[in-house]
């Protein structure tokens, strides 16, 4: 018996969608599903306008390039992320500047922002890793006073939560991906709403709702269609794919409520165990476990790859946590992040995975991943 590390929760609903949208002929980039899709997933974000795209990558690309950032631009970003942000910024021929990892959640050290900020710095890119928000009051302060804008990559944190103004009597609950300038999700089969392969790019700033939808499609000009004055691209998302995204947004309580008892589950199973630092949940924070990590202590004389072919020799599959930006070939052999070095990050990177994390996880399985922590942690 295997378990896997995912796997997508396909309703009824989804189906019956996906037929009304078959039989309607209405299978490409336009039509209902596409627009109640994105009017429904802002909406639920707490934003005004979305823009769907085929996928969180290129939903990173247009973000970027839509908030201006252009040749020698700065951003700031976390180096414990996927490549999809500096990739993003690299190709609109900006240059990624990176931060380490917090500890506790893993996102962006945010007391290491300040110290990064220079004349040519554009924007701040926090990214919510695997379900938990970062610490957003700093970075929206900074961001003000520095006229900064905030891209945020909300591609793991569907429906977590953040306190924001901690501290002053405008404290209040928002959703990731709705408390920047602009943020970025990714509906890959293995975040909670899945659209296959898709993203979406949101905002409340109408002027860059219109420039992502020109970069999503092509440059068109709305009076000359065929004249164009602007590169774009086909990042379209076709009204199929929107038929499944919005079928799995109206289950969103549900999906949330069983992340949540997967997470807690793990943790009440496995935090007796010295050697393992486990997901937390500060209390300005909701997280939504995208993705139930563990870090294992150096104690334990195990790394996260040895760890890995453990479990796999018991049947559970697992991931490797991210590799730093500032550690890819990609990058160092250009000159980039040359001498820079991130501890925590490249820790986490040594000593981190994550376990089976899909909406499908049973009592079960998990109990049996759980068990199968523990003969890995106590084999030699
Ligand atoms: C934080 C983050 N940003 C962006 C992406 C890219 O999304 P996609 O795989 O849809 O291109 C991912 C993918 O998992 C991600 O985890």
């Amino acid at each position: 018996m295997k378990i896997p590390v995912n796997e997508p929760l396909i309703g009824e609903k989804e189906i019956e969608y996906v037929l009304d949208c078959l039989r309607s002929g209405w299978i490409s980039s336009a039509g209902k599903y596409l627009e109640a899709f994105e009017e429904a997933w802002a909406s639920y974000c707490g934003m005004r306008f979305g823009v769907a795209v085929s996928n969180g990558t290129t939903a990173l690309q247009i973000a970027v390039a839509a908030a201006g950032i252009g040749p020698g631009d700065e951003v700031i970003m976390p180096t414990f992320t996927i490549i999809s942000c500096a990739q993003a910024v690299t190709y609109n021929g900006g240059v990624p500047v990176l931060v380490d990892s917090e500890p506790r959640t893993w996102c962006m050290d945010v007391s290491q922002l300040e110290a990064k900020i220079t004349p040519r710095t554009k924007a701040i890119m926090p990214v919510h890793i695997y379900g938990h928000p970062v610490d957003m009051d700093t970075v929206i302060s900074l961001a003000k006073r520095h006229g900064l804008l905030v891209i945020e990559d909300a591609a793991e944190a569907h429906g977590a939560e953040y306190l924001s103004g901690r501290g002053t009597d405008q404290s209040h609950w928002q959703r990731c991906g709705g408390i920047g300038d602009i943020s970025a999700f990714s509906f890959y089969a293995n975040k909670l709403v899945t659209t296959g392969e898709g993203g979406m790019v949101l905002t409340s700033d109408p002027q860059i709702a219109g420039r992502l939808r020109s970069l999503r499609n092509l440059c068109f000009r709305p009076e000359q269609r065929f004249y164009h004055t602007e590169l774009g691209h086909n990042f379209r998302l076709t009204n199929l794919q929107a038929a499944i995204g919005l079928a799995q947004i109206e289950r969103m309580p549900e999906t949330i409520a069983k992340k949540r008892w997967m997470g807690e589950s793990y943790t009440r199973r496995l935090q007796a165990h010295a050697g393992l630092s486990l997901p937390v949940e500060e209390p300005w924070a909701r997280q939504v476990y995208w993705m139930y990590g563990l870090v294992l202590d150096e104690s334990t004389g195990v790394t996260a790859v040895e760890f890995a072919r453990r479990l796999a020799e018991r049947g559970i599959e697992t991931r490797p946590f991210f590799l730093g930006m500032h550690e890819q070939p990609v990058f160092t052999s250009r000159g980039m992040f040359t001498r820079e070095q991130y501890p925590v990050a490249e820790r986490i990177a040594r000593q981190g995975l994550y376990l089976p994390s899909g909406l499908t996880l049973t009592e079960s399985q998990l109990a049996a991943v759980c068990q199968a922590v523990e003969d890995s942690l106590s084999a030699t």
